[in-house]
């Protein structure tokens, strides 16, 4: 199965795709955390897109997209893989789809206010992306990670101003991928709850299979 999971930045998407990848048994493709390793790396590709990242901003289609659809034809994929930030933009909708069509969109829905509360307070692992929250989702032992005992670390574009241009950038941009796969009869809304069990409970009804909180 080739699921997207859509939604704004900080609904969700990244903790989410970690519960549904051991449900489905497929790869999670995130297209920021590829970026972000590009970036680390200082590849061509990394510098190239730096200022886009740090600012919140999109990097191009072309790009992306290419990106996406190499990791789609590696063998580990062959059964599907769960798309996370991908695609953004109804132009890399309508490019994946001629290539591997996506079989289920599930849009996550959380309201802007409740994001900027999410994202101002989150952690991530540095090695297993893990995600935590200062407030609602902490670590045992502050600063590492309950997953893989390694360090915790938080995001750049994390910064109040910079998730308030992300956000600006969803409304215009990414929500239009919505209707898309809305209108091929691919789409599921999961209201984002506010305990993340909650969610994954929808989440699990939205692709089908059993919630066992495993
Ligand atoms: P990317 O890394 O994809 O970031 P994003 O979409 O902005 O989303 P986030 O990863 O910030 O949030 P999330 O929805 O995964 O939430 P999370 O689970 O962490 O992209 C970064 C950048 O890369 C982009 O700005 C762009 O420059 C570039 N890029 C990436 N893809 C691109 C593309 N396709 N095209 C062009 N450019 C692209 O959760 C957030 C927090 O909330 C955590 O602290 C978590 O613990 C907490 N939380 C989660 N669920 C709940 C809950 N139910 N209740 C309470 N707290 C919760």
């Amino acid at each position: 199965m080739l699921c997207t999971i859509l939604g704004a930045p900080g609904a969700g998407k990244g903790t989410q795709a970690l519960f549904l990848k051991d449900k489905l048994g497929v790869p999670i493709i995130a297209t920021g955390n590829l970026l972000r390793d590009a970036m680390k790396a200082e590849t061509e590709l990394g510098k190239s897109i730096k200022d886009a990242m740090n600012s919140g901003h999109l990097v191009p289609d072309d790009l992306i997209v290419d990106l996406v659809s190499k990791r789609l034809a590696e063998e580990d994929c062959k059964n599907g893989a769960i798309l996370d930030g991908f695609p953004r933009t109804l132009a890399q909708a309508e490019a994946i789809d001629k290539i591997f069509p996506v079989d289920i969109a599930i849009s996550i829905e959380v309201s802007d206010e409740e994001i900027i509360s999410r994202l101002t307070g989150r952690e991530i692992c540095t090695k297993c992306q893990a995600t935590y929250h200062v407030e609602y989702n902490p670590t045992s032992v502050p600063g590492i990670c309950d997953r893989c005992g390694a360090m915790i670390t938080r995001r750049n574009d994390d910064d109040r101003e910079i998730v308030k241009e992300r956000l600006v950038i969803y409304h215009s941009e990414t929500e239009p991928v919505k209707k898309h796969y809305e209108d091929l009869g691919k789409l599921k809304i999961v209201v984002g709850q506010k305990e993340v069990a909650d969610t994954q409970r929808l989440m699990a009804e939205a692709v089908g299979v059993k919630y066992d909180n495993n």
